[in-house]
């Protein structure tokens, strides 16, 4: 007899164990463990209910793995004689005046600018038993990840590695060891994260050029030219390549002939680029690149994978002033993290690294140019859903970025409370404009793991049926029918790609 758990039930839909594993990515093991143990552990409720398109839902999921193997932790009670000796009025004076329990946050659909939701699998690997960060088998793990980061940023180069810290680390590991005081630096700034550049060059003592654009138009490669023919002792150029606070994409390629063609070097922000969109560090010769874990990635956030090319090393290395920081300089942190013997530099937020070594796994196994193109298509159908409610993009149809939509929030609608309504009644996180566009726009995320038709739809349900509520005049279901359509046409596409291919 067939037994009635969601174990089972999943390998009747899909045929065997094998396709099951296969349709989750994952290892047979895995699946046979839970066939063994008759439950799927909760954490997969979402993907189970995606994957069998709603046969078997996330609740029955979670009720039977809750039932079977009731994981939540739980704080002990205050007051329970747990220690040696009870705690005297000196100590529980300063201790927290409510009474705190154990943290379990909500389950959320994230389509902001970052962090997005997290694949299971990476949050399996995050819960593992610690090890040291100079243990031999986490040792080898690091060179693992060294050469998946080097498959994402599609890249040769021997430094490149996760910093210990989030994407703004990234920005200033990479100003803080190639600007000198007295560099001149031409920054090309769009937006809230080309100001932090400009504002990294000044206090690394380096003089700024700024080329200032409009906040939702590229980097001009031609106005970063001029700004070169004017300033020829300039070392580097620097820009944002898919600019999180506007949706704009500039084009990094060219931007990087450009600085090359006047003997300076490129710094590229890739934070919210890589994974997501065509991201090539050699061919398009960057010498340094910066990202971070919690955007297309799909980790948690709090690393912050960086690439040199030899020239920017050799840059850094024949420096004969000192870098001025201790903790970012790229000298010092090749003892942890360069080939060779590894020392301490810092304790290394090993399980952190464990789940980016997952994180980009999954990239590897979708294939990355799979993963642009996801983007691309989910991007698509989104776009139309959101045009066809009568939203209008803030950046043009050609700099627009698939993993990041700024569009404007309706005249006399009150932006803030259509985001406070969809978390509260959808549970799902769209983000805000930042700076001038604060008030102005949203900012919906389609990235890594979020990047799923399931979210496309619900996003724009959950939005049409807010704005209709609040009595923006929408057709509800046009944005779903519009979406549907464009997901209709692009597997139309692919049946006639596959059928000439074949
Ligand atoms: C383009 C860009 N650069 C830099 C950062 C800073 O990254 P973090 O917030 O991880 O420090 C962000 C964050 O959103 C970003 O979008």
């Amino acid at each position: 007899m067939v037994e009635d758990n969601c174990a089972a039930r999943l390998v009747a839909l899909f045929g065997s164990q094998a396709e099951v594993a296969r349709a989750f990515q994952v290892d047979r093991a895995v699946v046979h463990h839970w066939v063994k143990t008759g439950y799927v552990p909760a954490r997969w409720a979402g993907e189970v209910e995606r994957l069998t398109g709603g046969r078997i839902s996330a609740l029955e999921v979670i009720q039977e793995a809750s039932a079977k193997n009731p994981v939540r932790v739980k704080s002990r009670p205050l007051h329970a004689p747990f220690g040696l000796y009870p705690e005297s009025p000196a100590m529980t004076q300063y201790a927290p005046a409510k009474r705190i329990q154990s943290f379990h946050p909500p389950q959320r659909t994230l389509m902001g600018p970052g962090p997005t939701e997290i694949h299971p699998r990476v949050l399996t690997t995050m819960s593992q038993p610690a090890i040291g960060y100079l243990d031999p088998v986490f040792v080898e793990m690091m060179e693992e990840l060294k050469s998946l980061l080097r498959y994402v940023f599609q890249t040769k180069n021997a430094l490149t590695f996760p910093l210990s810290g989030p994407g703004s680390v990234g920005m200033e590991f990479c100003f803080v060891n190639l600007v000198r005081p007295g560099d001149k630096v031409v920054v090309g700034a769009n937006g809230v994260f080309g100001a932090r550049m400009v504002e990294n060059v000044v206090r690394c003592g380096g003089v700024p050029v700024v080329v200032e654009e409009r906040w939702g138009d590229p980097v001009d490669p031609q106005r970063i030219e001029d700004a070169l023919k004017k300033n020829r002792d300039a070392k580097l150029v620097a820009f944002v390549h898919a600019e999180t606070s506007t949706g704009c994409l500039s084009d990094a390629k060219t931007l990087a002939q450009v600085a090359h063609r006047h003997g300076a070097m490129v710094i590229v922000d890739a934070v919210t680029s890589l994974g997501g969109i065509p991201v090539r560090v050699d061919d398009w010769e960057i010498d340094a690149i910066y990202s971070a874990s919690q955007k297309c990635l799909s980790c948690t956030p709090g690393l912050a994978p960086v690439s040199f090319s030899e020239r920017a090393v050799e840059h850094v290395k024949k420096r004969k002033d000192r870098v001025h920081s201790w903790f970012m300089d790229m000298n010092l942190l090749l003892g942890y993290w360069g080939a060779g013997q590894r020392t301490y530099h810092h304790t290394a937020p090993t399980n952190a690294l464990f789940a980016l070594h997952e994180a980009l796994l999954l990239v590897r196994e979708e294939g990355l140019e799979n993963c642009w193109a996801r983007h691309q298509r989910h991007y698509s159908a989104l776009k139309a859903g959101l045009e066809a409610m009568g939203l209008k993009y803030l950046v043009r149809e050609a700099h627009q970025l698939p993993q990041m939509n700024a569009v404007f929030c309706p005249e006399g609608v009150d932006e803030a409370q259509v985001r406070a309504r969809l978390l509260a009644e959808f549970g799902l996180e769209i983000g805000a404009g930042l700076g001038p566009l604060r008030g102005k726009i949203w900012r919906i995320g389609l990235m890594g793991y979020s990047c799923r038709a399931d979210n496309v739809m619900l996003c724009l349900s959950a939005l049409g049926s807010v704005l209709d509520d609040m009595g923006y005049p929408v057709h509800v279901g046009d944005a779903e029918a519009a979406a549907h359509a464009a997901y209709a046409q692009m597997h139309a596409r692919d049946a006639q790609r596959k059928k000439r291919a074949a």
